[in-house]
């Protein structure tokens, strides 16, 4: 199954990310917008793996302090759209912890640099040919307080992401 780790996203949070969505939608942008129950921070993205348990035991030797993310930035990349977290040492340490517990354990991940983000549109096209060069937001910030253990499965429509598990902050 096709597992990754990642920080949920308060309410607060999400409907930020739908504010700047919707701002795309009035400017007639089209494409893949994430869902709502499917926005989220990736720390690690291990892919095809057989055994969650082994993943969660070694998430449970994660031990952080509970902090604050900030939502700063909106960016792009090719076609797909992304709102950045501000980074900060807590931020990159989780992250740095998370990668580190999974090495120790044999789990393989994918070891592309951390820039937190959420992806909320993919395939982004423009009507008119009028792209959206720059956006900026006002700052939302939310509190981590758990890291969870996610699967994504292909559903009828579009992916669907389950927390198979999750570790508080002490
Ligand atoms: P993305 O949002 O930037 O695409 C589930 O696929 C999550 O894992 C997404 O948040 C995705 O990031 C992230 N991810 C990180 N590395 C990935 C990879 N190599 N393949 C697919 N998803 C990856």
């Amino acid at each position: 199954m096709r597992l990754f780790i990642a920080i949920q996203l308060s309410a607060e949070m999400k409907s930020a990310v739908r504010d700047i969505q919707d701002t795309f939608r009035w400017q007639h942008v089209r494409g893949n917008y994430t869902p709502q129950e499917n926005l989220h921070t990736t720390l690690a993205f291990i892919g095809e793996y057989g055994d969650p348990d082994e993943v969660l035991e070694a998430l449970e030797g994660v031990s952080f302090p509970a902090f604050p993310i900030t939502m700063d930035k909106v960016g792009c990349f090719d076609d797909l759209w992304w709102a950045g977290l501000a980074d900060s040492d807590p931020l990159q340490s989780l992250a740095r912890k998370v990668r580190h517990a999974l090495a120790e354990a044999g789990i393989p991940f994918d070891r592309k640099k951390f820039k937190p983000h959420i992806t909320f549109l993919r395939k982004a096209e423009y009507a008119g040919g009028r792209k959206i060069s720059h956006m900026s937001i006002e700052p939302t910030t939310m509190k981590v307080d758990r890291i969870s253990l996610m699967r994504s499965t292909f559903g009828k429509n579009g992916m669907i992401y389950t927390e198979l598990g999750s570790v508080a902050a002490q």
